[in-house]
């Protein structure tokens, strides 16, 4: 992480847990958090992925720790947080990031299909929360950020489990809100817009002319995209959402609780209007 506006040792002694945090997103909440002082843990099912951001966030001169979990898994969410406090003697902020998506329609989607999104993203929110509420609550405060989305607000032809699952995310975090406010603990969201991640890439990969690869040309679908499409002209990037989590999880957010911030550089308000 070059720059940030975040000055240097702001979140110093502070702890970060991060589910999803090797990859995409989770991985760039993790290294703005950890170049400001946070030592992180990254949360995955994958080993493998840990092992190669645990490896960058250290190069990076962050203090980082890894731990295996599959956040459907209510008991393993617990032993997970047991196993921070354990090491660390504290959890100061919770990402709520791991998830699941794919485009399926809804009159074919198996129950599994549908079980295994509500599960990853709904329940491993929930799971994740009140796991880490004890640690919270005896320490005197803490600050959970979900992540959620924003294409529950129209609704999103092929995503009926992923558009519900963040559509309770968004319910949770004003709930959970409510009812942890008194022991100082925050909790609020961040609905990112679109960032380019391999599969959004693999969605605008045209099909190749003449079985010749073009390979200039899902970067030029990307940026035609983003001139019709993102009113602010260009995609997102894990810095951008990091951005917002890191001043959500800083003392400047000490009077914000229960909300969900939105940060898509104006896509979905403008969703359906094409800036030609
Ligand atoms: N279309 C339709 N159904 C799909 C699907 C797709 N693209 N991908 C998975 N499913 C179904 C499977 O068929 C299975 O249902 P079935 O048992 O009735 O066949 C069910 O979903 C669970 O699939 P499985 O591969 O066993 O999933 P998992 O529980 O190990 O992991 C995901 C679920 C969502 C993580 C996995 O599908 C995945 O890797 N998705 C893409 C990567 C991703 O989501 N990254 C995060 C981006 S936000």
């Amino acid at each position: 992480m070059n720059q940030t506006v975040f000055r240097a040792g702001l979140l110093d002694g502070q702890v970060a847990l991060i589910t999803g945090g090797a990859t995409g997103i989770g991985f760039g909440i993790a290294e703005l958090l950890g170049s400001l002082g946070a030592h992180v843990f990254i949360a995955s099912r994958k080993q493998e992925h840990l092992d190669a951001a645990a490896a960058s966030l250290e190069k990076q001169g962050a203090r980082a720790s890894v731990v295996t979990v599959d956040v459907r898994d209510a008991d393993r969410v617990k032993t997970m947080i047991e196993q921070v406090q354990r090491d660390r003697g504290r959890i100061d902020i919770l990402v709520n990031n791991a998830a699941g998506n794919f485009y399926a329609p809804s009159e074919s989607m198996s129950a599994n299909a549908w079980k295994s999104v509500i599960e990853i993203d709904l329940n491993g929110t929930f799971f994740c929360s009140q796991a880490v509420f004890p640690v919270m609550k005896a320490q005197g405060g803490g600050r959970i950020i979900s992540i959620s989305m924003t294409l529950h607000y129209r609704g999103w032809p092929l995503m009926a489990h992923a558009t519900a699952a963040k559509a309770g995310i968004d319910a949770l975090t004003r709930t959970l809100a409510l009812e942890w406010a008194r022991h100082g603990i925050r909790v609020n969201a961040v609905a990112p817009g679109p960032i380019p991640t391999e599969g959004v890439r693999k969605a605008f990969t045209p099909p190749s002319a003449g079985g010749v690869p073009d390979v200039f040309a899902v970067e030029r679908a990307l940026e035609d995209y983003a001139r019709k499409s993102i009113p602010l002209g260009r995609w997102g990037t894990p810095a951008d959402i990091a951005g917002m989590v890191a001043f959500l999880a800083s003392p400047a957010a000490d009077w914000v609780t229960g909300s969900i911030f939105v940060v898509d550089g104006g896509e979905w308000l403008a969703r359906g209007q094409s800036r030609g």
